[in-house]
């Protein structure tokens, strides 16, 4: 049996009582046979912002991939998921339609909105991330950081509970990460998301309530960030 550091102390049981997002003893390998995932366990509280980091290779993406329901775990257990957007190292693989405005409206296409409501939750979106001025703007006349917060304002269109980051600063340059990672983290708080973004940035640590590392295939620490990014950096 794995053994895993509590989440918090005197919060733990109220915690425990709104766990968003609850992997237990997850098992995953590939076809090839290498095993990714051995005994994975993790819990994010309802309405917070946790992080994932490990080194390359450590499974995280594997991981989001199946929480997301886009892989089947060989064992253990994943608790059913509220709405759940994604986001994305390279927002170009996201983003298909041609203009901000209409590429968020692109996601509801699903639901069984009126044109009315549509506009309505395209706005409220991308007045979230600040980019209701650019809702007529090409996709291809924005930053990289500015595509990533219209990948974001799909999923808060969509009224997603939780959302999964992939290292989604990666390809941004230093203001940009600075700006997106504090802008979700103001999202998490006024919204009430839920949000795990897997970073190997450690000065992102600042913003989120809690992280997590990945290694072996195994959460081996988990905590208060600032412990984590300390203990990282001596061991590098
Ligand atoms: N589609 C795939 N087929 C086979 N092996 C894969 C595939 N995707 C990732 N892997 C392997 O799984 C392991 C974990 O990968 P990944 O979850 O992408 O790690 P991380 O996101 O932490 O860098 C790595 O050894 C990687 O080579
Ligand atoms: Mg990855």
């Amino acid at each position: 049996m794995t053994t895993i550091a509590p989440i918090n102390d005197a919060n733990d049981f109220v915690s425990r009582s709104a766990i968003a997002i609850q992997v237990q003893d997850l098992h995953f390998r590939w076809q090839t046979g290498s095993t990714v995932l051995d005994g994975c366990c993790l819990e994010v509280p309802k309405g917070e912002f946790w992080m994932l980091l490990g080194t390359n290779g450590s499974g995280k993406s594997t991981l989001l991939k199946l929480l997301a329901g886009l892989l089947q775990p060989e064992s253990g257990s994943i608790k059913p998921l509220p709405k759940l957007g994604f986001v994305f190292q390279n927002p170009d693989h996201q983003l298909v339609m041609p203009s901000v405005g209409a590429d968020v409206a692109f996601g509801l296409a699903a639901e069984q909105l009126t044109a009315i409501q549509v506009k309505q939750r395209v706005n409220d979106a991308l007045t979230a991330v600040n980019l209701q001025p650019l809702i007529q703007r090409p996709i291809y006349a924005l930053s990289g950081g500015q595509k990533q917060r219209v990948a974001i304002a799909g999923t808060i269109a969509r009224q997603c509970e939780v959302v999964l980051f992939d290292e989604p600063t990666a390809l941004l340059d230093l203001d940009s990460q600075r700006e997106l990672v504090a802008q979700v983290q103001r999202l998490v708080k006024e919204r009430g998301l839920t949000a795990l973004w897997v970073t190997h940035r450690l000065d992102e640590l600042d913003y989120c309530d809690g992280a997590f590392l990945l290694e072996s295939g195994k959460v081996i620490d988990q905590g208060d960030p600032q412990r984590l990014r300390d203990r990282l950096m001596n061991s590098e």
